[in-house]
């Protein structure tokens, strides 16, 4: 039996990691902790675990094996690095930290500690994503000549436990990031487990277009960007990301292959769609994107990717020693912003 804490009891916590580790006869809720008593309690109350008084005294608990971090981005490093100098093994969500030296730091105390740390970077385990690294892997559809990837919904105020134009998800201070890290994250990370290979040169632009706090003022961080990524090989595409995309969610990829067009989550029935060259075009019915407004109809395999890591001691595809690269192009993104300028990652 593995014993778990959750630190942070919002939407994530609650959507996908207590319910998902709720599912797992081998795994036992033992800790909760939040800032705010009252969630936790309710977190508590639905899924079990005992309610802690701080985060560590959470942790000073030597019966708990795990943790899950899911508090807002600024204290992820801080809540990690407790985690696992406690000599817990840590899934923490995404984007991994806020600075590249807290993303090493992170790394560091899990070596030092001899203990695994997983990113939540669920997209890479989507079956089409799945599958799609697999036809990429053995060529099927040749070299990736360029890409687009997008994700856009509503804004974090419709999702997070805090419905309001108040929500920390657009503080800088405790947030750091707008739209491009929140979402883009995602997109950066996935091009990069699909084309393989290192990205050698960025290009963003940041914009805060439309979201306001409640007095009126712009919001601290960006609703919208456009980024331009190189890979090393040559392949050179846009990941755009969205707070404003006020109807349906946008969750796509598209792959220009030297053989063909792979389209991600483009068609609602087939999330994987190949048009070869010579116009041939195969369909896999494999699953739906999981989204903000219906995040439970599918397990997201990030607690089984965890729990089962941690069982075998095999690398996963959320091992935080490959996701902290995405972090790096995160960062390069962010640079290229401020300056106006490409940035080139060494
Ligand atoms: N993998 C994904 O697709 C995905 C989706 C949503 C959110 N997330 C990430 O999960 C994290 C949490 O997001 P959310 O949507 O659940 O936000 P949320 O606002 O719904 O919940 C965050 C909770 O953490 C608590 N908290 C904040 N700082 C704390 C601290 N220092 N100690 C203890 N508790 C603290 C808050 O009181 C709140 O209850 C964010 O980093 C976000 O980017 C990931």
């Amino acid at each position: 039996m593995i014993r778990v804490g959750i630190l942070g009891c919002g939407s994530i916590a609650r959507q996908r990691h207590a319910y998902e580790y709720s599912l797992r006869q081998d795994v036992e809720i033992a800790g909760l902790f939040d800032l705010s008593r009252e969630r936790a309690q309710e977190v508590a109350a639905k899924f079990g675990g005992r309610v802690y008084e701080s985060m560590d005294a959470m942790l000073a608990d030597p019966t708990i094996d795990a943790v899950s971090v899911c508090v807002a981005n600024a204290y992820h490093a801080e809540a990690t690095i407790k985690s696992l100098n406690a000599g817990k093994h840590v899934l923490c969500e995404k984007p991994m930290a806020i600075t590249m030296a807290d993303c090493e730091a992170m790394l560091e105390a899990a070596r030092k500690n001899g203990k695994r740390l997983f990113i939540g970077q669920n997209q890479r385990l989507t079956l089409a994503h799945r599958k799609a690294k697999e036809l990429l892997a053995v060529g099927e559809l040749g070299r990736v000549i360029s890409f687009q990837s997008t994700f856009g919904h509503k804004g974090p105020e419709s999702w997070s436990i805090d419905q309001s134009a108040n929500t920390w998800f657009f503080k800088k201070d405790q947030a750091a990031f707008g739209s491009m890290a929140d979402l883009g994250i995602h997109k950066i990370d996935l091009l990069r487990y699909l084309v393989g290979g290192s990205v050698i040169e960025v290009y963003a632009r940041l914009m805060t277009l439309d979201k306001k706090f409640p007095d009126g003022r712009p919001i601290e961080v960006d609703d919208n960007s456009v980024e331009i990524l190189t890979f090393e090989g040559g392949a050179t595409g846009t990941v755009t990301t969205s707070w404003t995309h006020y109807g349906d969610e946008c969750n796509t990829t598209v792959l220009y292959c030297e053989k063909g067009v792979m389209r991600l989550y483009m068609n609602p029935k087939y999330s994987l769609e190949i048009i070869y060259r010579d116009g041939t075009r195969v369909h896999y019915e494999l699953d739906k994107m999981q989204t903000n407004d219906d995040a439970q109809q599918a397990k997201s395999g990030v607690i089984d990717t965890f729990i089962d890591g941690i069982l075998s001691g095999r690398p996963t595809p959320l091992d935080a020693e490959d996701v902290i690269h995405s972090m790096r192009i995160v960062f390069a993104c962010l640079e290229s912003a401020e300056k106006g300028t490409a940035v080139k990652i060494g």
